[in-house]
C-alpha cells in the first residue's frame, strides 16, 4: 500500500478533485504508483483555473472588425525587396551551414482517418506505398545528402503513437538515417474534465482520462527532453516545422527558408489561398502589426465569405501548418509561461460512471484542452508570411475514404499531378490514367528531374523513381 501524501490529498480537495481516489483502497501497488505518478504531474492550479473557463476564448480577445488579410510574399514570384533568386541562395547557405533542423508533430490520434495505427504509417505513395513516415525521411535524407549536410529530426508522438512509433523506427533502422540524428520524444498530456462539473474523468480506477496537450505541446516537451539544447549544441539555428500529415510539405526548401532569413523574421509561416470560404483550414491574418491564425470554427462565416475588390476571398490565406522557427526565439518564448494559450474543446470521452462502469458518451461530455503551436506567431518580434501554390505544398490527409475533402485518396492524386507536372516540363509524356511517384532520392524537383530523364519519352505504365 503506498501512502498518498497529505499535500497531494489537500490540493485534490482544494480543487473539488478528491473523487479521482475513490478506488485507491481497492488498488494494487502498481496500479497506485501508476496513478499517483499521473496526480502528481498535473498542475491542479492551472486545471483548476481552465475548468473555471480561464482558456483562450478567441471570441473575446479578437475583434474581428480588426482581421486583415496578412502581407504575404509568394515563394516562386519577388513579391518583396529581394528576388526569389536571392532568397534560394540565403537559404540554400544556411542549410550548407548545416544550421537547420526538422520537427515533425505525429502525436494526433488520427480518428478522423479511421486508421489504427499511428498516421506516420500510413501506406500513402501512389505507386511505391511508402508511409508518410518513409516519405520524409527520404526527403531528410535527399536534402542532406544534395547539400552535404546531416539534418537532424525532432520527431513528436504522444501517448498514443509513441511505442507504436518508436519501435516502427527501429525495426526499419530509421530507414537509413543515423540513429543519433533522430530524436523520438513523447508530448505531454493534459486531464479531460467533465464538461458540466468541470471535474476530472476516470478512464479506469486506476487512471484518469488523458490526451494530448495539442500541438502547442511541442515546445515545453522539445525543451523537457534536451531537443532544444541539442539543436543548439550541434549548431542549429532554423526549425522547420511540419506535420505528418501532408506528404506534400516541402521540407527546407531553400526559396521558403531565404524568404525566412532575409525578412528577418522569428518564425515565418507558409500559406495557401484557399479553395472555398469554409474550408477548414486556420486563417492567417493580420491584426495591426501581428501575424494570428484564427481557427476555421472561431471565424464568423460573414467574414469567412467577404469578398475583396478584387472578387476573391478578402481572407484568403490557409494555414498549412508549415513553419520555420529561430531556434532563439523558442528558447525565448519558453521564459515566458503565458506565450501559449489553452483552448477548449467539447469532445466525447469514454469514461468511468458514477457506479464504476466504462461508459462510450453518445454525445461530447468533456472538455480537452489543447495549445496551437501557432498562437506563438504575434508573440514574434517579426512574422513573415509566405504563400505556396497548393499543387506543390498542401495534400493533407485527414479523413476516411469516401469523404469530399483531405482523404489518403486525393492526397495521392495530388502526389501524381505534381510528379507528373515535373516530368512535362522535363519532356516526358504520362499517358492518362497512369501514376507516377518520384522519390526525393531520384529528385528533389523538378530542376533536377530534368537533369535525369530523356525528353521525348513516353510512360504508359505506372512508373516509381526511386
Ligand atoms: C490543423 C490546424 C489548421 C490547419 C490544418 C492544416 C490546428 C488547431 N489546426 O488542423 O489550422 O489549417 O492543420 O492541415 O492545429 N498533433 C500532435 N499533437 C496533438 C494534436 C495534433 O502532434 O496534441 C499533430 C497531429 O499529429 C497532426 C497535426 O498536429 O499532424 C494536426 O492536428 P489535427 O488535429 O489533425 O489538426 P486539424 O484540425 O486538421
Amino acid at each position: 500500500m503506498i501512502t498518498l501524501p497529505n499535500s497531494l490529498r489537500d490540493k485534490l480537495k482544494r480543487s473539488d478533485q478528491l473523487h479521482l481516489l475513490q478506488y485507491w483502497d481497492e488498488l494494487k501497488d502498481s496500479e497506485q504508483a501508476g496513478l499517483l505518478g499521473q496526480l502528481q504531474a498535473i498542475d491542479w492550479d492551472l486545471v483548476a483555473n481552465l475548468a473555471a473557463g480561464g482558456v483562450s476564448d478567441i471570441k473575446n480577445k479578437i475583434d474581428f472588425e480588426e482581421l486583415e488579410p496578412p502581407r504575404a510574399f509568394r515563394s516562386d514570384d519577388a513579391d518583396a525587396d529581394w528576388t526569389v533568386a536571392e532568397a534560394i541562395e540565403a537559404g540554400t547557405s544556411a542549410i550548407k551551414a548545416g544550421t537547420v533542423a526538422v520537427v515533425m508533430v505525429a502525436g494526433g490520434q488520427g480518428t478522423r482517418l479511421g486508421f489504427e495505427h499511428p498516421k506516420g504509417m500510413y501506406p500513402i505513395g501512389p505507386v511505391s506505398s511508402r508511409t508518410l513516415f518513409q516519405i520524409f525521411i527520404d526527403r531528410i535524407k535527399a536534402t542532406g545528402q544534395r547539400f552535404g549536410v546531416s539534418i537532424p529530426l525532432y520527431l513528436m508522438t504522444s501517448d498514443a503513437t509513441h511505442r507504436e512509433t518508436k519501435d516502427y523506427f527501429e525495426a526499419n533502422r530509421f530507414f537509413g538515417l543515423p540513429n543519433d540524428l533522430v530524436t523520438i520524444f513523447k508530448q505531454g498530456t493534459m486531464p479531460a474534465v467533465d464538461v458540466a462539473t468541470g471535474r476530472c474523468l476516470l478512464a479506469s480506477p486506476s487512471s484518469l482520462a488523458l490526451s494530448p496537450d495539442g500541438h502547442g505541446g511541442t515546445l515545453a516537451a522539445l525543451q523537457q527532453n534536451g531537443c532544444l539544447d541539442d539543436a543548439e549544441r550541434r549548431g542549429v539555428k532554423h526549425l522547420a516545422y511540419i506535420q505528418v500529415d501532408n506528404p506534400l510539405a516541402q521540407l527546407c526548401d531553400p526559396a521558403f527558408l531565404g524568404h525566412h532569413l532575409i525578412s528577418k523574421s522569428e518564425m515565418t509561416t507558409q500559406v495557401v489561398k484557399k479553395r472555398h470560404p469554409l474550408e477548414r483550414v486556420g486563417n492567417v491574418v493580420r491584426i495591426g502589426d501581428e501575424v494570428h491564425i484564427v481557427e476555421y470554427s472561431d471565424l464568423p462565416d460573414e467574414l469567412a465569405f467577404q469578398k475583396g475588390d478584387d472578387g476573391q476571398l478578402r481572407l484568403w490565406a490557409g494555414n498549412i501548418a508549415v513553419h520555420w522557427f529561430e531556434l532563439s526565439f523558442l528558447k525565448q518564448s519558453l521564459l515566458r509561461a503565458d506565450t501559449l494559450p489553452y483552448h477548449r474543446a467539447i469532445k466525447k470521452v469514454s469514461c468511468l460512471d458514477s457506479r464504476g462502469r466504462l461508459v462510450e458518451p453518445a454525445t461530447p461530455n468533456a472538455v480537452k484542452f489543447e495549445r496551437f503551436i501557432f498562437d506563438l506567431l504575434p508573440h514574434a518580434k517579426h512574422a513573415s508570411v509566405v504563400e505556396s501554390d497548393p499543387r506543390d505544398s498542401f495534400a493533407p490527409v485527414k479523413n476516411a475514404a469516401g469523404a469530399e475533402t483531405d482523404t489518403a485518396e486525393l492526397a495521392q492524386v495530388a502526389m501524381c499531378d505534381l510528379h507528373r507536372s515535373w516530368l512535362a516540363e522535363a519532356g516526358v509524356v504520362v499517358s492518362d490514367g497512369v501514376k507516377v511517384e518520384i522519390s526525393p532520392h531520384f529528385a528533389l524537383d523538378s530542376l533536377e528531374l530534368g537533369n535525369k530523364v530523356v525528353p521525348g519519352k513516353t510512360i504508359t505504365e505506372d512508373c516509381f523513381f526511386g
